[in-house]
């Protein structure tokens, strides 16, 4: 093996982040290049990265009257969009912030469905105005009031009821979603009478079920059992009179941040239809919402090295990204593997914990790593595409990162870093 190669044997993440002449790239693009260039924090993505995992979805659903609705919670960068977008994406949205995001990017409303517990009525008047796809509803309360919005803007709702199956995704308990004791979804008990309900209201028109058991899932297992509970149901709606016109299997495969085994998009796919077509339900219409699997290891973010801090019981590495960038190792004790852009040879390295400059002890992105870094050196924060940018923040009054995406040669910027200023546009001093 090449040094580069063997450098790069161990990262997870896409075949498009490897070392290359001693380097990190993203597809073509130098990370060491890129950091100099554009300052750090800075995340980058690699477009080709985000294709290929779009088409593993694609091949898996071949053939299959099959609609791809990436869940842009995960990244809802306008230059992320628009890769979805131009590829035939729909998008999954849970607020208007989204469904704007949607229309920024000239995404098709028809492939736009609106999943989340708390719909305010102007979110729903928004996307019945912007004629989207299908509400996803969460409750029996929400069904009667979409329709009651609905009435009053002389317009039927598309709906879809988000049932909740009972099995356990086996994942990290604040993103599991799919169980009884999870505010998402309707109990599988109280499914058929309320697709009773909602096919008597005069403002809605019942055009699917769906569920979503939860994230970053690893198992083909939990997904099999989620699907048998909803076409049981599916069987007991139609017999009563109710046809449903497709099934939306959510989202939740998950992705490699460390050991992780997820199956590919295309095996689960395979297992999933195997399934649906022994159960005689190969021909109707599919729906899946998708995010971290088609971003999440697409992206890098780059941050520089500030200071070491020898300690007596720890050592620390303290980056110039924090916890505002890079939320998820606060939030879920996730692990997100880092390492240097540029490996230096000789330098004996460390034990420590990798943390960034936000004044709090939950402000750290890796614990008891070893790194052989100096100050002013870049590390890169590996599989960073899904659910950091999306859920970054402005704490400690920083502004949030430069994004760039990485296109074969071309690098484009995406988003700016923000400034102070950028921050307190909206905000007013008390006048005197
Ligand atoms: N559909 C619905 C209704 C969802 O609630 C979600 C994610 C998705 C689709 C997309 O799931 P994915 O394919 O990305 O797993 N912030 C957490 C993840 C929260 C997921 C919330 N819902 C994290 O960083 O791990």
């Amino acid at each position: 093996m090449t040094d580069h190669a063997a450098l790069s044997a161990g990262l997870p993440g896409a075949p498009q982040i490897a070392y290359r002449n001693g380097t990190l790239h993203l597809e073509q693009a130098s990370l060491a290049a890129l950091a100099s260039d554009y300052g750090t924090p800075l995340f980058v993505y690699s477009k080709a990265a985000m294709l290929s995992a779009l088409a593993a979805y694609q091949k898996g659903l071949a053939g299959r009257d099959a609609q791809i609705c990436y869940a842009m919670k995960a990244n809802s960068s306008l230059g992320v969009l628009q890769v979805f977008a131009e590829a035939g994406c729909g998008f999954d949205i849970v607020s208007g912030g989204e469904l704007e995001r949607v229309q920024a990017v000239g995404g098709d409303m028809r492939k736009v469905i609106f999943s989340g517990v708390g719909k305010t009525r102007a979110e729903m008047q928004q996307a019945l105005a912007a004629d989207i796809g299908c509400f996803n509803v969460e409750s029996e309360a929400e069904l009667d009031v979409l329709s009651e919005v609905a009435l009053a803007m002389g317009r039927i709702a598309p709906v879809s009821i988000r049932v909740n199956p009972n099995v356990d995704p086996k994942t990290h308990p604040y993103i599991s979603t799919g169980l009884k004791g999870n505010k998402f979804g309707v109990a599988h008990e109280e499914a058929l009478r309320i697709y009773q309900h909602a096919a008597s209201l005069k403002g809605l028109r019942v055009t699917g079920i769906d569920c979503h058991i939860g994230s970053q899932i690893t198992d083909t297992t939990p997904y099999l059992d989620a699907m048998d509970r909803v076409l049981d149901l599916v069987a007991s709606i139609e017999a009563a009179g109710i046809p449903i016109e497709h099934i939306d299997f959510g989202g939740g495969l998950g992705i490699n941040y460390e050991q992780d085994t997820p199956p590919a998009a295309d095996a689960l796919w395979q297992a999933l239809l195997a399934r649906l077509d022994a159960r005689g339900y190969g021909r109707k219409k599919l729906m899946i919402e998708p995010g971290r699997s088609l971003v999440g290891n697409a992206g890098v973010c780059l941050a520089e090295v500030l200071y070491l801090k020898p300690g007596e019981h720890k050592n620390f590495c303290i980056i110039d990204a924090a916890m505002n960038d890079l939320p998820r190792p606060a939030m879920y004790q996730a692990f997100h593997a880092i390492v240097p852009v540029v490996p230096r040879d000789g330098l004996p390295g460390m034990t420590c914990d990798v943390v960034g400059p936000v004044c709090e002890s939950g402000d750290w992105i890796g614990r008891d790593r070893h790194l052989a870094v100096a100050p002013g050196d870049h590390v890169a924060v590996l599989s960073a595409g899904a659910y950091c940018m999306s859920m970054a923040s402005n704490y400690n009054t920083r502004g949030r990162a430069a994004e760039l995406l990485v296109d074969g040669l071309a690098v484009h910027l995406i988003r700016e870093r923000e400034s102070a200023a950028d921050q307190m546009r909206t905000e007013k001093m008390v006048r005197r």
